[in-house]
């Protein structure tokens, strides 16, 4: 646990949106502040009717903002914005994650999420029905897309009395990732460059069917946003359509040969190459020309296998280069990675059991074991950043001391 006063010199934006948990909203900023942070409090106009601004000005470094026109200095959002270190916004409405998620600045907070470059911790806090909505749901991934750090809220009571999922997290939980997104970057990933495949690729049948399979491209998304947050230089070769951060730069691709082609260019420069992707190992052949119609009868589809890229990169790999495979399995999790590891010549295997619950394709959450030629170590249920996370400390392990850049 780093020691107090660690946040010292830190300008750190607290928004405070409107709902029963801006309460909690007073101890996140008092912990902040014995942290040894400056922190400026925006409210919204419904957080006071939650909570008093005198509380907030009293506890905070400054006074509280409310208004994008009552405020003393003329442009608060953009002085509030460019100054920031850090935004958490705790406790964060289904309507601020909205209006943050839609590019919307209709009162002083979101104007201020907008007009900043800084990194952004929101908070959500509301009733279980709201966040498992899918407007909701779909506002939260379209922020972690864009590399907003995300503290899910808790199980527990909810206004009204009622229990479940949406309360906010406890202060000391908002304060432990308030530390861990400004703390220094000493990564051995900086200026390096790391590849990233993600997504399901889809191989055509006929001019408008495809054969794919069910993954949402989450998990690899999410090790690119971490290796770019980590300093390095990320090439992202992706079937899915999330929106890239900086750091990251992506290339489309549709189908296995298209993957392996645009992998195979990139691996070239690479430090590291995450295979993420669930590559169809099977594409039909040949590809029917035009549309398959029903009158001339039930098709049988031939499939032949497709090149396995990472086997190719595995028997082309460069002195240095750490190469990491995932395995989905449903069976003998350890003992198929460890074949994989060595079948293929990798230094990393993330194997997911993907018959268990909330694990793997299409989920926001991940359970795997990392395997490598040191041992195994099993990672909990967990969202994908997590998870990202520590295949990414696991990756920095393999990287060769001698092989880092000055
Ligand atoms: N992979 C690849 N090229 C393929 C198929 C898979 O690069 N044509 C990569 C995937 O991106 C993943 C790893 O290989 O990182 C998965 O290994 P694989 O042996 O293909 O696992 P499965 O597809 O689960 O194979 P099996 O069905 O034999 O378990």
């Amino acid at each position: 646990m780093p020691n107090a006063g660690d946040l010292s010199g830190r300008f750190i934006v607290v928004g405070v949106s409107g709902g029963i948990a801006a309460y909690k909203a007073v101890e996140v900023c008092r912990l902040l502040v014995d942290a040894g942070a400056h922190v400026a409090p925006i409210m919204t106009p419904d957080a006071e009717r939650f909570i008093g601004k005198t509380t907030l000005s009293a506890l905070c470094s400054e006074p509280v903002h409310t208004s994008l026109w009552d405020d003393a200095s003329p442009i608060p959002h953009t002085r509030l914005g460019q100054r920031a270190d850090l935004i958490v916004v705790a406790p964060a409405t289904a309507r601020v994650i909205a209006a943050y998620a839609a590019g919307m600045s209709d009162d002083l907070l979101t104007a201020t999420l907008i007009a900043t470059v800084a990194p952004v911790v929101v908070c959500p806090a509301m009733h279980t029905e709201m966040w498992e909505h899918p407007a909701v749901r779909h506002n939260v991934a379209t922020l972690r897309s864009r590399g907003v750090h995300i503290v899910e809220p808790e199980d527990g009571r909810l206004a009204g009395g009622d229990m479940g999922r949406g309360r906010l997290a406890a202060p000391e939980t908002i304060l432990a990732e308030a530390r861990r997104v400004l703390a220094p970057t000493q990564s051995k990933l900086a200026a390096r460059h790391v590849v990233v495949s993600a997504g399901g690729t889809r191989e055509p049948i006929d001019a408008v069917r495809v054969i794919t399979n069910r993954s949402s491209g989450k998990q690899g998304h999410a090790i690119a946003n971490e290796a770019a947050r980590r300093g390095a230089k990320v090439t992202l070769v992706t079937t899915a359509d999330f929106l890239p951060v900086p750091g990251v730069s992506v290339v489309r691709v549709e189908t296995a040969a298209e993957m392996k082609s645009a992998i195979d260019t990139a691996a070239a420069s690479a430090d590291v190459v995450i295979m993420t992707a669930a590559v169809a190992d099977f594409r039909p052949v040949p590809i029917a020309e035009g549309k398959w119609k029903k009158h001339d009868g039930v098709p049988s589809v031939v499939l032949e296998p497709t090149p396995d890229i990472l086997a190719g990169l595995g028997a082309a790999k460069r002195p240095g280069q750490v190469l990491v495979g995932f395995a989905a399995e449903t069976s003998n999790l350890v003992d198929n990675a460890k074949s994989k590891l060595a079948h293929k010549n990798l230094d990393i295997v993330v194997a997911n059991d993907v018959s268990q619950p909330k694990v793997g394709f299409g989920h926001d959450t991940n359970a795997v074991t990392i395997v490598t030629k040191l041992g195994t170590s099993a990672i909990p249920l967990a969202d994908k950043r997590t998870v990202a996370a520590h295949v990414l400390d696991s990756v920095e392990a393999s990287l060769h001391p001698t092989q880092e850049h000055p």
